[in-house]
């Protein structure tokens, strides 16, 4: 049986039918099973992960669990990674995040700390584990989605930055194969997995445009003013001005390189963002 954190989530709820298809046992946890709409085969479990409760039985009876930051970090994560020693679970399937370079500069970004520390945890656990190290997701575009609806203009500093967008489906293709790990070929990987192509922000703004069958466009605005937009009670300005000039950055290079994993991996191509903005359309309409 395998636990997935973060079931309801882009790349969980793919999982978890990925799973299902392959028909094994899934237990799905969920702060709010009611709401979830998982598959009926599933087991479905409330479980807030930042509460101090006890995590062994979510746990309980697992062989593999697919661990998400975005469904807590931090003690929750730690007493998580114990329960599943103790609960005789056998491998770790983590999200974790291109960000994530192995070297002393780990420590200077936010993004790539948080996630170096959960490494360092699923690796100190004894388990058996595989790194799902993801860059830019195509689903970032989701931020776009009020914009596009209201007016088809995103007002965004860098409509030159350049990422390689992945597929959340693709995420989750290679995350079912690491997790089931028939082969015995993912103990142990670090799978550094980006979409098939290089595309600016204004690029996936017009691929969406062509998904929804409306004009889409970019109005460029001041880093400032984005950062002011980003910030927020729980993300101070300086740290939202510090990731703008970031995302600056990738203008002239993106951040990272485009890799052939999801390919190499599941055996087929990754999906285009073209695709994903065709999938997403009802979102942005
Ligand atoms: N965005 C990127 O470009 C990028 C790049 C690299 C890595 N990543 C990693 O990927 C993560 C995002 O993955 P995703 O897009 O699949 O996540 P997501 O869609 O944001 O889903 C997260 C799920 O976590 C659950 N959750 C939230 N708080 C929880 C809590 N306290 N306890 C239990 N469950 C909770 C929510 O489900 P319920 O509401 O049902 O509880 C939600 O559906 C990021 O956090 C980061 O670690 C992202």
């Amino acid at each position: 049986m395998i636990v997935v954190t973060g079931a309801t989530g882009n790349i969980g709820r793919r999982l978890v039918d990925r799973l299902v298809e392959e028909g094994v046992p899934v237990r799905a946890l969920t702060r709010d099973p009611a709401r979830a709409g998982l598959p009926a085969q599933v087991e479905v479990v409330r479980a807030d992960l930042t509460e101090d409760t006890d995590p062994a039985p979510l746990l309980a009876g697992a062989d593999a669990l697919f661990l998400n930051l975005a469904a807590g970090g931090g003690d929750s994560v730690e007493r998580l990674i114990d329960a599943a020693v103790k609960a005789g679970v056998s491998r770790i399937v983590l999200n974790s995040s291109l960000a994530v370079t192995g070297t002393p500069a780990d420590e200077t970004n936010f993004i790539a700390r948080s996630h170096a520390l959960l490494e360092r945890a699923v690796r100190d656990s004894g388990l058996e584990w595989t790194f799902l190290r993801g860059g830019n997701y195509a689903t970032n575009a989701l931020n776009w989605a009020p914009a596009i609806r209201e007016s088809g203009v995103v007002r965004d500093p860098h409509p030159g930055a350049r990422s390689v967008p992945v597929h959340e489906a693709d995420l989750a293709d290679v995350a079912a194969l690491a997790l089931l790990d028939r082969t015995g070929a993912h103990a142990g990987q670090v799978h550094r997995l980006t979409g098939p192509e290089v595309l600016t922000n204004a690029q996936q703004v017009a691929a969406i445009g062509e998904a929804v069958g409306r004009p889409t466009r970019i109005e460029q605005i001041s880093e400032d003013e984005a950062a002011e937009a980003m910030a927020g009670p729980h993300f101070p300005l300086a740290a939202a001005r510090q990731l703008v000039r970031l995302f600056g950055q990738s203008v002239d290079a993106p951040a990272f390189a485009r890799t052939d994993t999801v390919e190499r991996v599941t055996g087929h191509p990754a999906r285009t963002f073209a695709q994903w903005a065709r999938e997403h359309a009802g979102d942005f309409s």
